[in-house]
């Protein structure tokens, strides 16, 4: 029988510090901003708050360049601060993890302004250095997630350097024994401070392709992650640091199938505890139901009582889930309750991204200047200089901008939603009138008050835990239905994906049920029944 971990039964919600509460008035959020509101995570139901990237950083990629891995930036405030909130949050019983960012490191980090110094510098080895091709050209042909390739020529030197995001984002050399050191010490230091554990950043790319080859399909980018010797880098992070506390740790592993999946997260492995897959949020542009069913089912049967998976379909980097994959119009609240709880009823821990809670929607701005995500901007330059259109490339990337999820928190109607009494460091949402967490607070029927009904239900009955799964109607388009079953107590879950009403012709007998979560004002009776537009209903049998 499956273990129970309290990691298991863990609520997770994102702060995006940045983007949610300033308390300085320089139009950026920061940790104290985080404490203040920690009220309000907590009475969500919460256990555990992820914290993106707080280091010093020239931020080229909010935070995810870090120059400094034992400084707090000035945006975010001081070390103090942080030290505040982490015991604030240790005091109102929940938890707080934070990003691992180690695959790179900033250009301005003085471990790579010394390793680009010169070629005979101790610390050249700590990033990836090759010589170009005898044309002159880069050492091969990849290209990486922001950028045409994955190498930047240093004059310098007459080498060139390896970068998987950004070219201020140089990878490090994970074959050097001192660099994984250094990263192990780091560690430690905020494990000791008594963070309790970690969400680590693109953790499956730390090792790369022996020799560099060029690849055949080079727009695929899957050749950076899971490449032979990342499982000993991952084991021996946990040999040495890891297994020394008790933390919870969640590992960004894009590319992966669940065989891959759970040699990182395998009871067994001692490496993960369990991992975000992208085979939703980056191979699916828009809802496709039978695709998101056949996801769900290869991962249950995949990892079930052997590992665990995650559920999310939002966060910093993909635009909000209602705007994405259900209706952010007529609909707003009714598929933002059904996504909701496909995310706290399918099989995995779930996680919660701020503004979600209160139904926050994605944006649509006028020109490309009011952007700020470097992914979208990189990507719009790299067009136009094919000399393509402006307003065309813009129209294409609007919708996957990383900027959909990172306009600030929409806390109540005053100006700049109460996010800032400045200058916001990112335009505004401007629905926040209309969506925002006070409306919310004030309805009784609001999304907000129905994630926390849920979260409560999933603390009282283990079965969302850590119950089965067993599909139903698996070829209806619209309908997506499961039972899950775990020591006696049943779940049914019903949800109709869908603009349209649809019948359920299905015979199941709910008469002694309970219907435990319903986002219309419906009766307890389920079979041969019309489901509204994005209807959902759980029941429970006990
Ligand atoms: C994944 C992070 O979530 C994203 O925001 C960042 O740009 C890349 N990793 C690079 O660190």
């Amino acid at each position: 029988m499956e273990q129970q971990k309290w990691w298991k039964e863990a609520v997770v919600y994102q702060v995006y510090w940045r983007s949610f509460n300033d308390t300085t008035g320089n139009g950026t959020g920061d940790l104290q901003g985080v404490v203040e509101k920690l009220d309000y995570i907590k009475s969500l139901g919460v256990d555990v708050i992820w914290l993106n990237p707080f280091f010093e950083s020239p931020d080229k990629d909010n935070g995810y360049d870090i120059s400094n891995y034992y400084s707090v930036m000035d945006k975010a405030r001081d070390m103090a601060t942080f030290e505040h909130l982490l015991k604030e949050v240790h005091k109102l019983d929940m938890k707080l993890i934070m990003d691992l960012v180690v695959n790179h490191t900033s250009d301005q980090h003085p471990w790579f302004k010394e390793s680009r110094s010169s070629i005979d510098n101790p610390k050249r080895d700590w990033y990836i250095w090759k010589d170009p091709k005898e044309d002159g050209s880069a050492p091969n042909n990849w290209r990486s997630y922001f950028t045409p390739s994955t190498w930047e020529y240093d004059d310098k030197t007459q080498q060139y350097y390896f970068h998987s995001f950004a070219i201020e984002q140089p990878d490090l050399n994970w074959e050097n024994p001192e660099v994984r050191e250094e990263i192990y010490k780091m560690m430690r230091f905020w494990l000791d401070k008594g963070i309790d554990g970690f969400r680590m950043d693109v953790i499956n790319l730390l090792a790369k392709v022996e020799g560099y080859p060029d690849v055949e399909e080079p727009e695929t980018i899957n050749y950076l992650g899971n490449n032979p010797g990342i499982h000993n880098y991952l084991k021996e992070m946990y040999k040495q640091v890891l297994q020394h506390y008790d933390v919870f740790t969640v590992g960004e592993i894009p590319f992966v199938t669940p065989e891959d999946g759970l040699l990182y997260v395998g009871e067994d492995r001692q490496e993960l505890n369990t991992l975000f897959h992208f085979e939703v949020c980056d191979d699916m542009v828009q809802m496709d139901l039978p695709r998101f069913k056949e996801i769900q089912k290869r991962w249950y049967e995949g990892m079930f009582g052997r590992g665990t998976n995650s559920q999310f379909l939002n966060n910093h980097d993909h635009t909000r889930l209602v705007t994405r994959f259900g209706n952010d119009n007529e609909y707003r609240k009714e598929s933002a309750k059904l996504l909701g709880t496909l995310i706290h009823t399918l099989p995995g821990i779930p996680y919660v991204f701020q503004g979600e809670e209160i139904g926050m929607t994605g944006v649509d701005f006028a020109t490309i200047e009011d952007y700020q995500d470097i992914a979208m901007l990189n990507k719009y330059n790299e067009e136009i200089e094919k000399g393509r259109a402006g307003t065309e490339v813009l129209e294409e990337l609007k919708l996957l901008s990383r900027d959909n999820s990172r306009t600030p928190m929409q806390w109540d109607d005053r100006e700049n939603a109460g996010f800032t009494t400045g200058n916001p460091w990112i335009k505004m949402n401007p629905n926040y009138s209309d969506i925002n967490v006070k409306q919310a607070l004030d309805d009784k029927n609001s999304i907000f008050y129905y994630y926390q009904n849920m979260i409560s239900l999933r603390k009282k009955y283990k079965v969302f835990t850590y119950g089965d799964y067993q599909p139903i109607l698996e070829d209806h388009p619209a309908i997506y239905c499961y039972f899950r079953e775990y020591e006696g107590e049943k779940l049914l879950v019903v949800a109709n994906m869908s603009d349209e009403e649809n019948v359920f012709d299905y015979l199941v007998d709910t008469s002694g049920a309970k219907l435990l979560l319903h986002n219309y004002a419906v009766e307890n009776d389920l079979s041969y029944s019309k489901l509204n537009p994005h209807e959902v209903r759980v029941y429970l049998w006990t």
